[in-house]
């Protein structure tokens, strides 16, 4: 949580805070039951969860990346088989696809989005591609139509970890692909306290794959029909999930608040090159570029001047070591991974947080 004098990345504690009564009471109500695992909490939140997104069927996991694979393992997504995802994102969008056995492509990135470009993913179609994994990187909804268009019509598998609220003109991230995968991680916009994840589809084989992937390949207990994996959401995640979905909105207009006067304050400043903010954008992260500056040493003075930033991320998935050089060059990823710098955003920021943010930000700039 936040020390005086410094401004953190993220700081939940005014949420937790304001939340504690309820929270607290909805604890208490798991611990009284005794039902720790799945159970009527976690159906209720999957039921509350799936009227949100505005999808038939929602299936609470124990993470964002178990649910990449399960909707990649509900597609039948295996080896032999490519699946077209973006090079400018957290590992895990890329991992899964290796997990299941099938092959990762990378499709560069547009460098305005920050997100997947329709055209390299259209390039990057083979007669093995199976699906396409589009990453709403930092709360911002991929352009759904000219994804659909480039990707000829096959599964979209949303990774929309980092975008729970966000939309697509009206349309909920989660709610536009064949499967959407979230995930809850504390640092999330809608997050627990520990690892949650959830799988939203409307379409009751995948959902039904899904529950069955989720807990050991079985429908009914102990008949075991596919192998599966352990990944069930208990209920004390869901139950605080329960607590913080009514506000969720709320959290992600202010977060867009945020934004617009981090935008204010840094207009036209030569040398750092904004994000778009579109209609449905959810602020997961407010990203800025520092083309042609040392982003390293600016982080470090801002660290110096008690302003802590973070970086989103330092090596693009297709370069990092697990993959050596396996994979051809993404230019647009690699050069926006050396001058991309995420401010510290959160909904209750104060104004002079930002202030301060931005000043030390335009010292380190200068120095
Ligand atoms: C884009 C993206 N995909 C997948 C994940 C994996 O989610 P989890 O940490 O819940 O496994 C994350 C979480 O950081 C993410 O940001």
């Amino acid at each position: 949580m936040s020390q005086p004098n410094i401004v953190p990345p993220l700081d939940l504690k005014e949420q937790i805070v304001s939340l504690r009564p309820a929270l607290d009471k909805a604890m208490d109500r798991i611990i009284s039951t005794g039902a720790f695992v799945l159970g009527a909490e976690v159906a209720s939140f999957e039921d509350e969860i799936a009227d949100y997104l505005g999808v038939e069927h929602a299936v609470g996991l124990n993470s964002g990346t178990d649910a990449l694979v399960i909707a990649l393992r509900a597609l039948d997504v295996g080896p032999g088989d490519e699946v077209i995802t973006t090079p400018f994102t957290f590992f895990a969008s890329a991992e899964a696809i290796c997990l299941v056995g099938a092959t990762p492509v990378f499709a560069d990135i547009d460098e305005t989005t920050f997100n997947i470009c329709p055209q390299a993913v259209s390039n990057a179609l083979t007669p093995k591609t199976k699906a396409l994994m589009p990453v709403h990187l930092y709360g911002r909804v991929c352009n759904h139509e000219e994804l659909v268009l480039a990707s000829d019509g096959l599964p979209i598998v949303e990774d929309a970890c980092q975008a729970f609220g966000a939309s697509w003109k009206g349309t909920k991230a989660g709610a536009l692909g064949a499967v959407g995968s979230f995930s809850f991680y504390p640092t999330k916009n809608l997050s627990a306290f520990g690892d949650g994840g959830l799988l939203s589809t409307n379409d009751p084989n995948l959902a039904q794959k899904a529950r069955m992937l989720r807990q050991h390949g079985e429908q009914s207990r102990y008949n075991n029909e596919i192998l599966g994996y352990n990944s069930r959401l208990d209920a004390l995640q869901a139950a605080v999930l329960r607590v913080k979905l009514p506000h969720i909105d709320k959290w992600n207009d202010a977060r867009r608040t945020a934004a617009s006067r981090y935008e204010k304050l840094l207009t036209d400043t030569p040398g750092i090159i904004l994000p778009e903010i579109p209609d449905g954008h959810i602020v997961h992260q407010y990203t800025v570029r520092l083309p042609g500056a040392d982003r390293d040493a600016i982080q470090a003075r801002m660290r110096e001047a008690g302003v802590i930033t973070m970086v989103y991320y330092p090596i693009p998935a297709h370069r990092l070591p697990v993959f050596g050089d396996r994979f051809p060059s993404c230019p647009v990823a690699e050069r926006l991974a050396g001058e991309v710098l995420s401010l510290p955003v959160w909904p209750e920021i104060a104004p002079a947080q930002q202030e301060r943010v931005v000043s030390t930000l335009l010292s380190a700039l200068k120095a």
